[in-house]
């Protein structure tokens, strides 16, 4: 019968990949045990990397041949693999815990009327929250949260975000000169927004969302390179010809790292305020096989509600001007599902040691 001391001499040929070194100098073996013809070996090893413990395995396995008919069993124990971001690790503001992209495929949506009464949500459930109006094409945060024509306060090179609502609100379309935008070509845009985002003066924020202009441009990209995006929510109308737009806008996320917290469906269905009947005006429901697709959530449905608009245009938000009604609590549900989804990607990136079941050969 084979002891301990052999399997140890034999793993010593074993060259811990990448290096000079072998993997019992490194000190990676953590135990062998050789018990009823069965050999086991835990290996714990520093890289996540899955094509080092091919290696390793194939080397091993290659090595302790001479053992035949004995049956090894060996567990390879690794860090998780880091969550890949979409900016790599670049954070050019690292005071605030959680960014979210509210994004759409496509324009008048009610990309920005979600932004705002999702912060606001935010911000009465006692989180510290910002908004950030990106959409430097047509601003309208300002005119909803109830502070256009306000100039924000610069201290120096920075600026204070203005304080609505109990959320602080910036928009990089009220600082650029009217109309000055609008020939804004990809390169300009990449600029002004990692410009803009540094000069902000946040303070530390919870959660950061970002209002962005519609569709998957240069603003969008130049966001997700700027920041780990920790969650995208997408918003869209039940009608198909929506729907078609709002599969890039989930490609994009894809594409860029972004894990996507959900699809919010506005506009769906019209409760006749006289009649109490209710009518689909765009459809409704027509998004969850979409979520589906994408292995996300309908994180809301929200029907077309005269009161939205109103608040939209007097900039005292339904969620400030009637927190109790039905649509405001459809709004507090999907603040709540979204600051879940965002523990869970900050739990996901932790950086806990996964078992790799023991192969056995
Ligand atoms: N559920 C709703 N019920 C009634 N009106 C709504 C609803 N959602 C949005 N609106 C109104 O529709 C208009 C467009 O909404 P909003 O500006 O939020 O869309 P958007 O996607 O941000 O547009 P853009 O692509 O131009 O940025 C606004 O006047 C808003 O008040
Ligand atoms: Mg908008």
């Amino acid at each position: 019968m084979v002891n301990k001391e052999q399997i140890q001499e034999k793993l010593t040929q074993v060259i811990y990949p990448g290096f000079k070194k072998n993997i019992v100098d490194f000190g990676f073996i953590q135990e062998i045990t050789v018990q009823n013809s069965v050999v086991s070996i835990l290996l714990d090893i520093p890289s996540a990397a899955p094509e080092i413990e091919t290696q390793l395995r194939e080397e091993i396995s290659k090595r302790l041949s001479f053992l035949g008919d004995i049956r090894i069993e060996l567990s390879i124990t690794k860090p998780k693999m880091p969550r890949e971001t979409s900016s790599n690790g670049k954070n050019v503001l690292p005071n605030i815990q959680n960014f979210v992209m509210v994004s759409s495929g496509k324009g008048g949506v009610g990309k920005s009327t979600t932004t705002v009464n999702l912060a606001i949500a935010l911000a009465q459930q006692g989180k510290r929250v910002g908004l950030l109006d990106a959409d430097i094409y047509g601003p309208n945060i300002p005119r909803m949260m109830g502070i256009e024509g306000e100039q924000p306060v610069f201290l120096g090179k920075t600026i204070k975000p203005i304080l609505a609502h109990n959320v602080k609100v910036m928009s990089i379309g009220s600082l650029v000169e009217r109309g000055a935008s609008l020939i804004w070509k990809g390169a300009m845009v990449t600029q002004a927004i990692e410009q803009m985002l540094e000069d902000i003066k946040w303070g530390s924020l919870d959660v950061l969302l970002f209002d962005m202009p519609p569709g998957t441009g240069d603003a969008q990209l130049a966001l997700a390179q700027s920041l780990p995006v920790t969650s995208g929510v997408c918003v869209t109308t039940p009608q198909k010809v929506a729907l078609d737009d709002t599969i890039r806008s989930m490609d994009m996320f894809t594409q860029l790292h972004i894990p996507i917290a959900g699809i919010v469906e506005n506009m769906s269905g019209f409760i006749c305020p006289d009649s109490g009947k209710e009518y689909d005006i765009f459809g409704k429901g027509t998004t969850q096989p979409l979520a589906d697709a994408y292995q996300t959530e309908v994180l809301g449905e929200v029907p077309i509600e005269p009161a939205i608009r109103e608040g939209g245009d007097s900039g005292l938000p339904i969620m400030v001007l009637a927190p109790k009604c039905e649509t405001s609590k459809r709004y507090q549900d999907m603040a709540n599902k979204l600051w879940k989804k965002l523990l869970e990607v900050n739990e996901e990136g932790g950086v806990n040691n996964e078992t790799i079941q023991p192969t056995i050969f």
